[in-house]
């Protein structure tokens, strides 16, 4: 049953301080949880409804003497408890199993290691408790255990005390001096070991920083503690935000549900986000875990000093909390062309996945109105798109208005739990003169309406007037239970490129003289026009610059339009949109053609890039100033997931096929091209995951794999054998990575002995052999060649399906990160698809929840995909009552009509 928003009401009581003890045992654990509760004196008085789930309970006590309760359900009612303000106690004891616990919610064991994972609704997994986010308490923690098995205690805050107990247990007291929301709790215990920190922060406070990681991984966390450090010093520099605590401890582990997770003061994270050295871990590791880190750390201010009211609100912390580590990476990344390159990195994911989810089944607006199971809104529409509307507040009041705005969220809001509306008030309220503050009400239908809206752009030059008129309007299309949106407030950042590419200062009609040559416009009605004056020349409008909101924009530019963009345009955001545009443009109508053969043998029916285009990239890789990162990322084609979201009807190996022969194409006839980029991107010195160095080996990297795809067309082999000696010789993970997909990729006789060299390299580093995994099942697909591959992978005695990383390295690897292996015309993919679901669900419902997600477009399929997706999802649907609520949501969205 549905959760609704607005039903939302403040709790009966309050619990002011948790003493929780834990007797540590992977079969049974023993949790005493003493408890002072008050009524809220706010709300009519009701009994206490406490939740738990697969709690054994054993005793309940109030102010020291048995009462009556009772379960209904899962919750634990106590009718009889005093009456009055005054505070009572009240102690509950309650056992778990923590080594059957294959959910990885609430306290679990992963490799002998005690951990917790409470966030949304895992806390009521451990004991009774009122488990939402605006009942905040003061927790202490005594934690006993084993000592030989579980060496290192932890919990959140500060320890007070330790020391040794009989039959060979120890115990452990933490105090945590900040209040807190039950699903930031944390505790693990297990044998670990810590890279440990001591730094002075601005203020001249001392912290020990802590990085806990099982005994071999000691030397892989230095990059994480780096980043931790760098997070901590910019929140204080940017933000005034410093370090609240005494110690800083970050543990990581390998059975993680999803990334990382910010429980005050003891962050859990995913191995996968810790863990780096220059052989086992990639450039783009290297800028995860910095981004993660920092997410985290940043989190202790924006989530946790104030946290949410209720789980519709999750945004208030993830969207800010998102914008606030893509700013870090940016001030990280340091120069604007980096920072460019981030950008279009995050606005690439926001793109291909978000807009996705906002035009499907399962589309909700930033703040949701009605969940089932809020595991299933951790969403990239709360992260990434609430990320967007905040990154608009900031464009809208500027870079220190949004500071402003900032620091009076948390004068306001300092240790509450609150809405979203909160933040946006407080954003507007230190910006009384912004256009935020005039049209707040309107802007705020960004957190209200689902759905991208589409603005649509039309240019009129009027040669005799020397005006050039523009007319921006803007649409939005129903989303299941939102059939007519309201105009949103839409900045449009913008500038007119003139016909020698020269960009032209700025005039409005009415203006006295022309201010710049960007500016934004801000977009409010259903359509406005501007009329721009002193235009001699048709100019090209170069629109939503940076990504200045998250629409997409419809605008008819010619080619010659759009190579002048790509050219010229001053935005690198844009220069690099005007290329993907042409791309898209070009795969769009070779894919109406109608059915197209891909060549193996390299011969082909047309060549589908015309010369101008081609000439366009060319000069792009071999430009003397552009970096790297930003050539390749111009270079690398729209992805399937995104031409297949452009079509009304989507038959996705024709997609797949016109995409790989124009990888192809582009291979072939930009051939000595690539060869000069290879070797003009190696690399001679010491090993850095810098922006500029990652930006050339990635570039060097997409070089080899185009020069192993033309060679398989060709027959050569000078550049596989050269990938090959690459693969075994590359003196770190990011150029071995990079030679293996190659070879992969092109399919090459060489690929397999790498694989079998690979694998023994790097046999028992758990992180790398899921790149293994990961790359044979997000392999280009021959013939339907991947799906046996995949089913044969999960044969591997290294695959398991209970560690959430393997099984994603392949399930979802092939069901989310392979269109053209996973929509088969015989439906196997499909099918495959369903098995997994069910396996998973019953193992670990959120993370098959994720999984449940790969069909949510299949209403676009052609037929016979459609037909064989809808079956499959009826399958798993026709499990009904057996699913989870998790897996149960999604499916029975994706069928709803
Ligand atoms: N708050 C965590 C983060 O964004 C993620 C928690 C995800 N929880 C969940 N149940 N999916 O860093
Ligand atoms: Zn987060």
């Amino acid at each position: 049953t549905a959760i609704q928003r607005l039903d939302y009401t403040a709790p009966a009581y309050w619990i002011d301080t948790v003493d929780l003890t834990f007797d540590l045992d992977p079969a049974k654990t023993r949790v005493l949880n003493k408890m002072r509760l008050r009524r809220n004196p706010d709300v009519p008085a009701q009994p206490l409804r406490l939740h738990g789930e697969e709690l054994n309970l054993a005793r309940v006590l109030v102010n020291g003497a048995g009462t009556s309760f009772k379960l209904e359900g899962s919750v634990l009612v106590l009718e009889n408890l005093p009456e009055g303000a005054e505070p009572f106690d009240l102690e509950i004891f309650t056992t778990c199993q923590p080594a059957k616990n294959t959910q990885l919610s609430g306290l679990y064991v992963s490799e002998g290691t005690f951990f917790t994972q409470c966030e949304a609704e895992g806390f009521r997994r451990i004991t009774y408790f009122l488990d939402r986010p605006d009942v905040m308490a003061t927790y202490s923690v005594l934690l006993r255990a084993d000592k030989a098995a579980y060496p290192v205690l932890l919990s959140n805050g500060n320890l007070v005390e330790h020391g040794d107990l009989q039959d060979g247990r120890h115990f452990a007291r933490w105090a945590d001096p900040h209040k807190k929301p039950s699903y930031l709790f944390a505790l693990v215990a297990g044998k670990l070991v810590a890279r440990q920190q001591k730094i002075t922060s601005r203020s001249g406070n001392e912290h020990l920083l802590e990085i806990y990681v099982r005994a071999g991984d000691l030397g892989k966390t230095e990059h994480a503690m780096n980043s931790l450090m760098a997070s901590i010093a910019w929140d204080e520099a940017r933000f005034n935000l410093p370090l609240d605590l005494e110690r800083f401890m970050i543990v990581a582990t390998s059975d993680f549900n999803m990334g990382a997770m910010e429980n005050k003061g003891l962050n859990v994270f995913n191995t996968k986000y810790v863990l780096a050295s220059q052989a086992t871990a990639t450039d783009v590791d290297f800028a995860n875990i910095e981004s993660v880190v920092g997410h985290e750390y940043f989190h202790n201010w924006t989530g946790n000093r104030v946290t949410c009211r209720d789980w519709f609100q999750l945004s208030l912390k993830e969207g800010l909390t998102v914008f606030r580590d893509q700013e870090f990476s940016m001030d990280m990344a340091g120069s604007p062309s980096a920072r460019a390159v981030k950008r279009i990195e995050d606005v690439r994911v926001l793109r291909t996945v978000q807009f996705p989810e906002d035009a499907g089944p399962m589309a909700h607006p930033v703040r949701p109105d009605s969940y089932v199971e809020i595991n299933n809104f951790y969403t990239v529409t709360i992260y990434e798109k609430g990320a967007e509307v905040v990154r608009m507040q900031h464009n809208l009041v500027g870079r220190e208005g949004f500071a402003r705005g900032m620091q009076r969220y948390f004068e306001r809001h300092d240790g509450q739990a609150v809405t979203c509306d909160d933040f946006a008030q407080a954003m507007a309220d230190a910006n009384p003169d912004s256009e935020l503050s005039q049209r707040l009400d309107q802007f705020k239908r960004w957190y209200s309406q689902a759905g991208t809206p589409r603005v649509r752009a039309e240019g009129h030059h009027d040669a005799a007037a020397q005006t050039y008129t523009l007319t921006l309007s803007q649409s939005c299309a129903p989303t299941p239970g939102q059939p007519d949106k309201l105009p949103f407030v839409i900045p449009v950042a913008l500038g007119l490129v003139a016909p020698d590419g020269s960009a032209l200062p700025l005039q409005l009609q009415g203006e006295a003289h022309a201010t710049g040559t960007e500016r934004t416009v801000v977009l409010h009605e259903a359509s406005h026009t501007l009329v721009f004056t002193g235009v001699a020349q048709p100019p090209v409008p170069s629109l939503l610059r940076g990504f200045s909101a998250p629409v997409i924009l419809d605008c008819d530019y010619t080619d010659e339009d759009l190579l002048l963009l790509l050219a010229h345009d001053s935005d690198p955001f844009n220069r690099w949109e005007a290329g993907q545009r042409l791309l898209l443009r070009i795969a769009i109508e070779n894919i109406a053609k109608g059915p197209y053969e891909s060549r193996a043998g390299g011969s082909f029916e047309q060549e589908m890039l015309p010369p101008a285009v081609l000439q366009a990239l060319q000069g792009v890789l071999r430009h003397p100033q552009l970096d790297a990162a930003f050539k390749d990322l111009v270079l690398t084609l729209p992805s399937e997931t995104y031409i297949a979201e452009q079509l009304p009807e989507v038959d996705p190996q024709r997609v797949h096929a016109v995409r790989e022969a124009l990888r192809l194409e582009l291979a072939t006839r930009l051939r000595s091209d690539w060869e000069w980029a290879f070797e003009a991107h190696q690399d001679s010195g010491a090993y850095r995951p810098d922006p500029v160095s990652a930006g050339r080996r990635a570039l060097a990297g997409t070089a080899l794999s185009m020069l192993c795809l033309a060679a398989q067309a060709s027959g050569d082999v000078i550049w596989p054998g050269k990938a090959y000696q690459r693969f075994k010789d590359a003196g770190n993970m990011t150029d071995r990575f990079n030679a293996l997909s190659a070879l992969v990729a092109s399919h090459h006789a060489l690929a397999q002995p790498a694989l079998e060299r690979f694998h023994a390299l790097f046999q028992g580093d758990a992180l790398v052999i899921d790149k293994w995994f990961a790359l044979q099942a997000s392999r280009p697909d021959h013939g339907g060649d991947v799906l046996p591959a995949v089913r044969q992978l999960m044969q591997h005695p290294d695959f398991s399906l209970k560690n959430p990383n393997r099984a994603r390295s392949v399930i979802f690897s092939y069901c989310n990160g392979n269109p053209g292996g996973f929509h088969r015309a015989d439906g196997a993919g499909y099918d495959f698809w369903a098995e997994q679901v069910l396996v998973l669900d019953a193992l670990n419902p959120q993370v098959a929840a994720r999984l449940a997600r790969s069909l949510d477009r299949w209403r676009k399929l052609a037929e016979p995909y459609r037909a064989t997706a809808h079956a499959a999802l009826q399958r798993v649907a026709a499990k009904g009552d057996g699913l989870s609520s998790d897996v149960r949501e999604v499916i029975t969205r994706a069928l709803a009509d």
